[in-house]
Formats: C-alpha cells, sequence, structure tokens
C-alpha cells in the first residue's frame, strides 16, 4: 500500500501519477482540511486527519495501515520560510520531532521518500559547481536547518531523501491555491504582478517532479540515499513570472521587475540569492530505468 503523508500539493500530484501508473491502493493523510481534488479518486483511495505532531492520530493511522507493507511519501512540513522564522519552535515540532514520533509509531515500512529542500545545501557561490548530492550543506535559514536535521533522522532509518528545488503549478486542491494559481489569478484578471530580478532556482513544475519521484519510488530498484529533483537550468523569479504568463496567455508586460534589494525588504529570514543544483544523477538513473 502507498501511504501519502501530508499530502498537500506535492502529494496530490503524486497520487494522481500512482493511480495512473499502478494498481496499489493508496492511504492521503491530510492536516488541517480534507483536499477538494479536481481528479477522480476512485475506490483504491482513503483520506485520514493526521496531525504528525500527534501521538494519538499516528497510532491510529498506523492501526488503519492494517499491517499492510508500505511505500510511503513523507510530505507533511511546516514550510513557510518566514513562518518557520517566526515560529521556530512550532516548526521544530512539525519538521523534526513530528517525523521522530511517525518513526517511533509507524510499523511495516518497507520504504520511505522523504521530501526535502535545496534550502538545504545554502547558497551558490558565483563561479561555483551546480551543488551535487554529496556536497556538504550549510543551510542559511531556519527551515533550511530544520529540514536537513529531519533528513538525518531519515538516512538514520535507511530511507531516502528527495531534495527539491521551488515547485511551481496549479493545484489540485479546489481549496488551496498555490502561489502559482495566485498570480494566474492576478495576470488573468489584469493585474500586474511584482517579481525578484534574482532567487535564481532551479524551479520545475509539480507534475514534472512527482512524475520523477514516483518512477524513482516505485521501480523497485535500490536508489542512492540523496537525490536531487530539479529543473534543467536557473531561474529567476522575474523568468518564472514570464513563464507563468505565458502559460495563461497574459502580456510579459504585466510582469514586472523589482531589484533583490527591494524584494527581500519583505523577508524575514535569509534567502540564498542562488541555488544551483545538479540533476546529472537523477537523471542518469531515469535513463537507466529506460
Ligand atoms: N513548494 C515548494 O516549492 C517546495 C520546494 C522544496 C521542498 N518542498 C517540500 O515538499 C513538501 C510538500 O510541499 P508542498 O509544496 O506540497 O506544500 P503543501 O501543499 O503545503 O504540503 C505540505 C503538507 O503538510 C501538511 N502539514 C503541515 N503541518 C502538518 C502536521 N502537523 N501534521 C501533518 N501534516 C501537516 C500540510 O497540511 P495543512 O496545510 O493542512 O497544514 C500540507 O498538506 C514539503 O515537505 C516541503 O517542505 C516544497
Amino acid at each position: 500500500m502507498v501511504l501519502i503523508v501530508g499530502c498537500g500539493i506535492l502529494g496530490q500530484y503524486v497520487l494522481k501519477e500512482v493511480l495512473q501508473n499502478t494498481d496499489e491502493k493508496v492511504l492521503c493523510t491530510y492536516h488541517a482540511a480534507k483536499p477538494a481534488l479536481r481528479f477522480e479518486v476512485g475506490e483504491r483511495v482513503r483520506f485520514r486527519q493526521c496531525d504528525v505532531t500527534n501521538r494519538g492520530d499516528l497510532q491510529a493511522l498506523s492501526t488503519l495501515c492494517g499491517g499492510e507493507r508500505l511505500t510511503v511519501f513523507y510530505c507533511a512540513a511546516y514550510h513557510n520560510i518566514d513562518a518557520v522564522f517566526e515560529h521556530p519552535r512550532q516548526a521544530h515540532q512539525v519538521n523534526v520531532e513530528g517525523l521522530e514520533l511517525f518513526f517511533e509509531t509507524m510499523r511495516n515500512i518497507d520504504s520511505l521518500y522523504f521530501a526535502s529542500t535545496d534550502c538545504v545545501y545554502g547558497e551558490s557561490q558565483a563561479g561555483s559547481k551546480p551543488f551535487c548530492e554529496t556536497d556538504a550543506c550549510a543551510p542559511i535559514n531556519e527551515y533550511g536547518r530544520q529540514k536537513l536535521s529531519a533528513e538525518k533522522i531519515v538516512l538514520a532509518h535507511g530511507y531516502r531523501v528527495f531534495r527539491f528545488s521551488l515547485l511551481y503549478g496549479a493545484s489540485p486542491d479546489k481549496n488551496r491555491k498555490s502561489f502559482y494559481d495566485k498570480t494566474v489569478a492576478a495576470l488573468q484578471a489584469g493585474e500586474q504582478v511584482e517579481m525578484i530580478d534574482g532567487l535564481s532556482r532551479c524551479a520545475i513544475a509539480y507534475a514534472e517532479a512527482a512524475k520523477c519521484i514516483t518512477r524513482l519510488a516505485l521501480s523497485g530498484e535500490s536508489l542512492p540515499p540523496i537525490l536531487n529533483i530539479c529543473g534543467e537550468s536557473l531561474m529567476t523569479k522575474y523568468e518564472l513570472g514570464l513563464l507563468i504568463a505565458r502559460q495563461c496567455g497574459a502580456s510579459a508586460e504585466q510582469v514586472e521587475k523589482i531589484s533583490k534589494e527591494e524584494g527581500k525588504k519583505f523577508f524575514k529570514d535569509k534567502r540564498a540569492d542562488c541555488i544551483d543544483l545538479s540533476r546529472s544523477v537523477t537523471l542518469q538513473i531515469l535513463m537507466q530505468k529506460g
């Protein structure tokens, strides 16, 4: 059985892939509200409320799994960078202690794939090579530090980590709007949107990232402990804005470039100017799988 913990936007894209490519039953957990999905899930899928900081919720989830062998996609997180900075204790309870509690409580985990982030690497230096999975990590914000602590727990249990770059795309949940949805709505209403001329990331669409990790995870072959999941090349936030405008048929002129300094004024915690990721190991594995 597949268990998707914290079935938010990424989890919902993974759910779609699992349904399209396997006959597995799927149990999805949600935290605040049950997702109202835009696609049909049928009889194979069950949803269950679960707060990973609550032992009782996790024990009930374990019971519901009924002793079945589990392939787990662990996506639950407190991940807004500024919210983590402002509420580090609360975030740590979810990002680190909740994960520990999950491992204490759950049984029969055959494989587990943890959704981590490029923020664990820190900042790419001018002229340096893209980060690869074996590089040292030096996160510059609290979110990156908490995710790195969580990765260590996952790896100590012998499971796998996917480090995602910035993810973009429409939310499959009618009640949850992604950054992409909000930008599209503003552009389609004829508004101007401001995008920072910086914060370069190897951004990747949710759909592509989910396809990639589902293929990797469900192939049944052993994977390296950590894999980067990212797009082909760096793009600034402004370039991402232009891409979104193209995708929704809006004019490029509606996307307004603002300087890094101006954009960063609104941030509470640090953001790397650039996080360049290598996807060569991931691509090599995918190519071997054909
Ligand atoms: N989005 C990106 O650009 C990006 C980039 C790199 C890595 N990631 C990682 O990818 C994963 C999925 O992100 P996403 O973009 O799909 O965001 P998302 O839609 O916000 O998914 C995160 C999920 O975690 C749940 N959650 C929060 N607190 C929880 C708790 N105490 N117990 C159980 N579940 C809880 C959230 O539920 P509620 O909303 O109901 O609280 C939500 O469903 C996260 O681990 C994130 O760190 C995301």
